[in-house]
């Protein structure tokens, strides 16, 4: 299968974002990646449901709502109801993983479950069969335009060693510094989803940028 590619909105132009927006519709991007940050999780706030409402309104392509929040159970249902089409939870900000993930499931809802770079991959031995999607963070949450951390690589490949018995079709979204640089070896790595902020929003032709990011 061909890795799908998830603009993160977090980098686009909230003054327009209805044009950012549009720009992905038309794009050969296959997801819109929405950033969520609670100031507590991590070290910056960054929007919530009106905002994900007003994106939902025009995106003619699903939501892939990455929740980066302490405790996230108590908001699913309002993130399904606000337009998420997938939810990703943070394997440490949730100590009941497995209920929180049948309560997305539940909900209608694709159930993905990030990991922070410090978090070895083997932590999800006993969920990986029921998610759809794991991401592996390739930065520490909190912030666009950060460094790519190499050992991302190893980890993907870990991902995917994992879950090629229990859940072989299970997606690897990775998220932080992804760029034309380095795309085409994570795919090899194992992911099948791309996120990318900076690398998109800040080029100068950010549909090209996609396409590259699409065309390896
Ligand atoms: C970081 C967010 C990312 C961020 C990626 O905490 O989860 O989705 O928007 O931005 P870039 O691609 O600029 O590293
Ligand atoms: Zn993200």
């Amino acid at each position: 299968m061909h890795h799908l590619i998830a603009p993160s909105l977090l980098a686009s132009d909230f003054a327009n974002l209805q044009r950012d927006i549009e720009l992905v519709n038309a794009s050969e991007a296959d997801w819109f990646h929405v950033d969520v940050m609670d100031g507590m999780f991590v070290p910056n706030i960054s929007f919530g449901f009106p905002v994900i409402k007003a994106i939902k309104k025009h995106a003619q392509k699903p939501l892939d709502v990455h929740l980066m929040i302490v405790d996230p159970d108590r908001y699913l249902k309002d993130f399904k109801e606000a337009g998420a089409d997938s939810i990703t939870v943070h394997y440490e900000a949730c100590p009941h993983l497995h209920r929180t993930i049948q309560v997305i499931k539940q909900l209608g809802c694709k159930a993905s479950v990030a990991i922070n770079p410090a978090t070895p991959v083997a932590n999800l031995v006993d969920i990986i069969a029921d998610l759809d999607m794991v991401l592996v963070m390739s930065v520490n949450p909190g912030f666009g335009g950060q460094k790519f951390i190499e050992h991302t690589f190893t980890k993907l490949a870990q991902v995917k060693t994992l879950a090629a018995n229990t859940n072989p079709d299970l997606k690897i979204e990775v998220d932080g510094g992804v760029d034309t640089g380095n795309a085409a070896k994570l795919v090899e790595a194992g992911a099948s989803v791309l996120v990318a902020g900076s690398s998109v929003f800040s080029a100068s032709d950010p549909s090209l940028a996609i396409s590259q990011l699409k065309h390896l």
